[in-house]
């Protein structure tokens, strides 16, 4: 593959690869000094038309591990203000020389366009309701990391799914990888094409949680509701907010997680992501890991490995 820009894409084995690839990554990134010569002379550069906190400074800082060089483009503070065309962005950074294009945009669809106009490998890094690649891997390397597998668990995901491009990429990496899949969340913010992906869809979320080894809680996308939101951010809370009742119902030592940010005390309350059974911190730990293993693959690092060999 040039780019990455959907899970969907993927097989199995190309994703066991890709967290493969982040394990020593991670090896990197935990030394004193987190810094290796692999992609010097590489140019990174994260293009972003819409906020970002973890995937954009992630990104950066992975590049920046590898010693590549990388650059950082906001729709804000550059000439997509003017009015200049996702089109003549690309050409204008594929002529910069960029190598890898690090795209997050609000409509779906955007770096499969981009993927056709530059010469650069282009990685999604979300694409509207679409998809989000690099946070379902993040996500998996997470799970696999703490159970040492992904096969035959059984997998939550409470919330905003309508909006979510988080929750389609990680039913389809979590389903690829032989977890079973349940989606959760009240019945008008669940899409109605769910079914087709092989996910199980629960409205209440007690018969959701029952026996889940992990549970992943979505932001309520406030910014993205169109017909106001319903329920209310206070109703939602009580009856889809993860608390330590809700908890209880899930297997022993079960795993919580959330991409952030958070809305707390909606979705989340205090108690649970502040505890120890929360992992959110930890994600964003791996997400660097796993963005690493992405800038690698991407510039032929797995080529030259094979070839090596
Ligand atoms: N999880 C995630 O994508 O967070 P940011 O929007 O801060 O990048």
């Amino acid at each position: 593959h040039k780019d990455l820009l959907a899970l969907k894409d993927l097989s199995a084995g190309e994703i066991s690869f890709l967290l493969d690839t982040a394990k020593p990554m991670k090896e990197i990134i935990t030394r004193p000094i987190k810094k290796v010569p692999t992609l010097r002379g590489r140019t990174v550069v994260n293009l972003f038309y819409e906020n970002s906190t973890r995937t954009r400074s992630s990104f950066e800082l992975a590049a920046k591990y590898l010693s590549a060089d990388s650059i950082n483009i906001s729709s804000s503070s550059s000439s997509v203000a003017k009015g200049e065309s996702l089109y003549d962005t690309a050409r204008t950074i594929q002529s910069l020389g960029a190598d890898v294009v690090v795209l997050r945009h609000p409509m779906a669809g955007a770096p499969h366009l981009l993927a056709k106009t530059v010469k650069a490998a282009v990685i999604n890094a979300g694409d509207g309701a679409h998809e989000h690649p690099s946070q379902a891997l993040l996500d998996l390397f997470t799970v696999r990391e703490r159970r040492g597998k992904i096969d035959g668990l059984t997998v939550v995901i409470v919330g905003d799914i309508l909006h979510s491009r988080v929750a389609r990429s990680d039913i389809w990496g979590f389903t690829k990888l032989g977890a079973e899949v349940r989606v959760c969340g009240p019945p008008t913010l669940l899409p109605p094409e769910l079914e087709q992906t092989g996910a199980r869809v629960f409205y209440r979320p007690e018969e959701a949680l029952a026996g889940a080894d992990v549970i992943i809680m979505l932001r309520i996308q406030k910014e993205r509701q169109r017909q106001g939101l319903f329920p209310g951010l206070r109703e939602y809370a009580r009856l889809y907010g993860l608390n330590r009742e809700r908890l209880a119902l899930a297997a022993p030592g079960a795993l919580v997680m959330h991409p952030g940010p958070m809305n707390r005390g909606v979705e989340i309350g205090h108690d649970i992501a502040d505890s120890t059974v929360a992992l959110i911190e930890e994600q964003v730990t791996n997400g660097v890991a796993v963005r690493m293993a992405l800038l690698y693959l991407l510039t032929g690092g797995g080529a030259h490995h094979e070839a090596d060999h």
